[in-house]
C-alpha cells in the first residue's frame, strides 16, 4: 500500500468483530506513537493501554456520546500529555494519535478517535471520569483515547479531495 492509499483508507471505525487486536499489533501502534514528533523533543506524551473489558465497558460510558465503540472494541490507547513539561501537549498528543490511526491502518485495524478534552459526561467531565477510572495523576491532561478493533465491516476509502477554495487559498486569504 502506497502512503496515499493508506491516508484514503483511514476512516473511522466504530464497529468491531469478535476478533481480538493482536498484542503484537499493539506494540506495533505504541511504537508509532513514540515515533512522533514532539516539540523541542520533549516528548510529553504518555499512553495507557487497555485490554480489560470491565474497563473499556466503563470507559464507553466516560462521555455523553462519541465513545459506545469502546465496550466492543478489543482494546483501546488512552493519551495523556504533561501538562508541566509542555505548553504544547495538546499538538503533540494530537501528532501522536494520528501516527497511531495509520500504523493501524497499515495493520489492517480499525480505529476512531474518542474526544476527552473538553468533553462532558453525565455527572462530571469526560476528563475527570478518565482520570478517576485509571488513576491518572492531576498534571497529566487526557487528550483523547483511541479505541482498535478488527472492523466489522471496512469502510469505503475517502475520494480524491479537491482543491477548492475554500479551504485551499493561495497567494492570500
Ligand atoms: C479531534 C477529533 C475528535 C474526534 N472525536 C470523536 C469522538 O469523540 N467520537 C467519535 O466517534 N469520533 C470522533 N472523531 C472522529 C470524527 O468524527 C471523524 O474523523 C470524522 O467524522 C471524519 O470521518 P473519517 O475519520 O471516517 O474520515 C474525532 C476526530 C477528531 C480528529
Amino acid at each position: 500500500m502506497t502512503f496515499s492509499e493508506l491516508i484514503r483508507r483511514r476512516r473511522s471505525v466504530r464497529l468491531y468483530s469478535s476478533d481480538p487486536v493482536s498484542a503484537e499489533d499493539l506494540e506495533r501502534i505504541l511504537k508509532a506513537g513514540l515515533l512522533a514528533p514532539s516539540s523541542r523533543n520533549i516528548r510529553p506524551v504518555e499512553l495507557i493501554t487497555v485490554t480489560d473489558r470491565s474497563t473499556l465497558e466503563a470507559l464507553s460510558r466516560c462521555k455523553n456520546g462519541g465513545s459506545g465503540m469502546l465496550a466492543q472494541a478489543s482494546c483501546a490507547i488512552v493519551v495523556l500529555g504533561d501538562t508541566l513539561r509542555s505548553d504544547v501537549w495538546i499538538e503533540d498528543a494530537s501528532i501522536v494519535m494520528t501516527y497511531m490511526q495509520l500504523q493501524a491502518v497499515d495493520l489492517g485495524i480499525g480505529s476512531c478517535w474518542v474526544q476527552c478534552r473538553l468533553r462532558s459526561g453525565a455527572t462530571a467531565t469526560c476528563e475527570a471520569n478518565v482520570r478517576n477510572l485509571l488513576h491518572i495523576p492531576e498534571h497529566y491532561a487526557v487528550e483523547a483515547i483511541l479505541s482498535l478493533g478488527i472492523p466489522a465491516k471496512v469502510p469505503d476509502p475517502s475520494g480524491e479531495p479537491e482543491l477548492t477554495k475554500p479551504p485551499i487559498h493561495r497567494e492570500k486569504f
